[in-house]
């Protein structure tokens, strides 16, 4: 079994600094990195090295070799991705000394993709593979029908959240993956809880996993909840946190590890991963994790 990631290709423009910058403030970053990241890349990198067979399909720029470097070192098969004219998609990311973000995106070749090149590439998957999505990219709601046309499952992270999420085809995803902020833009429902009930009664037949940061992650899968609590980490930057999660958890549950499982290992990468800097550069090993 295996896994294609369509999904964002970014290059991180990273700022470290004291506290996020407020309105009308100038502030002197004390480092600046350039590292690579978007959503879709964490995601596949995570999934390739908790050992998943993945597959990456998106868009960059002529300016996007690092992106497609990164994700080959990792294991991922960059085959599906092609190269437009649009400049690579980037993120100008803010990091505090607590760890805590701001991120601004720009999609630019994350928003060119084409039918066609959509039709190429899951012309790649069999039936009962795994497609995995963020909210990054342009025509996620086509992806969606034409990947489950081919008997795929599918994989949601709805993030960045937006109210065009609302209107996707929802009903043909197999698994959710939101946290705590996006649970509730989804459902009108503040408490975690509640959302979480709100998403199991609209999409029953779904697995839905909310990631709370510091505080952990719920689960609710056939009729059952889950919980389990966050490690005690040094945090030093938290992006590509979520996205560390998602990869693990995906990878192990196409092993056909039990949903505990699943959230232990995710749980256990995110926690390493926030306790270095940047985003794909964070992603531990499976051996990393499994330590
Ligand atoms: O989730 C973290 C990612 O969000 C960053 O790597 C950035 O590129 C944005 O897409």
């Amino acid at each position: 079994m295996k896994v294609l990631n369509y999904g964002s290709l970014n290059i991180d423009l990273v700022y470290r600094l004291d506290h996020l910058v407020l309105p009308g403030e100038t502030q002197a970053a004390e480092r600046f990195d350039r590292f690579c990241g978007g959503k879709g890349l964490n995601q596949s990198i995570a999934l390739a090295r908790a050992g998943a067979k993945t597959l990456h399909a998106g868009k960059i720029g002529p300016d996007g070799e690092m992106l497609l470097s990164a994700l080959r070192e990792a294991g991922v098969d960059v085959s599906p991705v092609t190269v437009g004219q649009e400049p690579s998609g980037h993120a100008v990311i803010q990091v505090e000394r607590s760890g805590q973000n701001a991120i601004i995106i720009y999609a630019g070749a994350n928003g060119c993709i084409s039918e066609k090149e959509i039709d190429a590439a899951l012309s790649r998957m069999e039936k009962g593979d795994w497609l995995l999505l963020q909210n990054e990219i342009n025509s996620i709601p086509a992806i969606i029908r034409k990947a489950k046309a081919r008997g795929l499952r599918i994989a949601f992270n709805p993030a960045p959240m937006d109210e065009g999420v609302k209107t996707y085809p929802l009903d043909l995803i197999d698994l959710f993956v939101v946290n705590e902020t996006e649970a509730a833009a989804l459902t009108g429902l503040a408490e975690e809880e509640d959302a979480l009930t709100a998403m199991e009664q609209t999409y029953p037949s779904a697995i839905h996993v909310v990631t709370l940061g510091s505080r952990g992650s719920l689960c609710s899968a056939g009729g059952q909840r889950y919980a389990v609590e966050a490690k005690k980490v040094q945090a030093v930057d938290t992006t590509a946190a979520g996205d560390t999660y998602i990869g693990y958890f995906l990878a192990l549950l196409m092993e056909g590890k039990s949903v505990d499982v699943c959230m232990e290992m995710a749980t256990r990468a995110s926690a390493i991963a926030v306790s270095r800097m940047g985003a794909a550069p964070s992603i531990p090993l499976r051996s990393e994790a499994e330590a």
